[in-house]
């Protein structure tokens, strides 16, 4: 696959950042997951942009789940990706249940989405032996996101080589599955970073809130993602 660059917004945003957004990005490989409340209204605007949910429920289809938002809702709202398993989902809410992970993969892909599911060098190690099957029999429709805790938000980047090194490994364990890096990727490290030959994308959180910046990083990145 071309490089994919896909923007993380967390809770953060609004209609007319959604707008703004829309209206300055047109590159095919650039994704953005923008909180679920304004899915709908990004997919009217346009149809053609690559979505992508934060999360969604262990829970398929409809149901008595008050607060919860379903994969199949997702998938009628325009979402083509879900970012399943985020460190902030697993720290701040306990959502670290592997087997309510698999739960949410399966969910996810039986609506013929993609999952993006992010891991970090100590949740890498819970990933169990049916998730391992589960990402091998579903291989073009799951992305991991390799985050180290170390980098989220803090601008500290592993080196290159320490990336490269880790995913190796992660290639290796997970069938060459494409693997995206997350972790204070900005413009100045982010060409560096998707230079690495065995990545295949970044995960950006806060830079993807600065659309300035976040342009940037497509700039500098282009013919890699073309
Ligand atoms: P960050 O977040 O780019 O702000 O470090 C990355 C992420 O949480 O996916």
């Amino acid at each position: 696959m071309n490089k994919f660059i896909v923007g993380n917004w967390k809770m953060n945003g609004s209609l007319s950042f959604v707008d703004a957004f829309l209206d300055s990005i047109e590159e095919q490989n650039v994704a953005i997951a923008i909180p679920q409340v304004f899915l709908a209204y990004a997919y009217s605007r346009n149809p053609k942009f690559k979505l992508v949910a934060q999360n969604c429920s262990i829970y398929d289809k409809f149901g008595a789940h008050t607060g919860e938002i379903s994969a199949d809702i997702l998938v009628g709202l325009g979402c083509q990706y879900v970012i399943i398993g985020h460190s902030e989902r697993r720290h701040m809410f306990e959502e670290d249940n592997i087997s309510n992970i698999l739960k949410k993969l399966n969910n996810v892909i039986s609506n013929n989405m993609t999952a993006i599911l992010c891991v970090d060098e100590r949740y890498e190690k819970l990933i169990n032996r049916e998730t391992l099957e589960f990402i091998k029999d579903n291989i073009h429709n799951v992305i991991l996101a390799y985050e180290p805790l170390s980098a989220i938000g803090t601008g500290k980047t592993p080196s290159i080589s320490e990336i490269s090194n880790i995913l190796n490994l992660l290639k290796q364990k997970y069938f060459s599955v494409n693997i995206l890096y997350g972790g204070s990727v900005n413009s100045k490290n982010a060409r560096d970073i998707l230079s690495i030959s065995s990545l295949d994308g970044v995960l950006v959180g806060g830079a993807s809130l600065k659309l300035g910046e976040f342009k940037e990083i497509i700039v500098a990145s282009k013919d890699l993602i073309a």
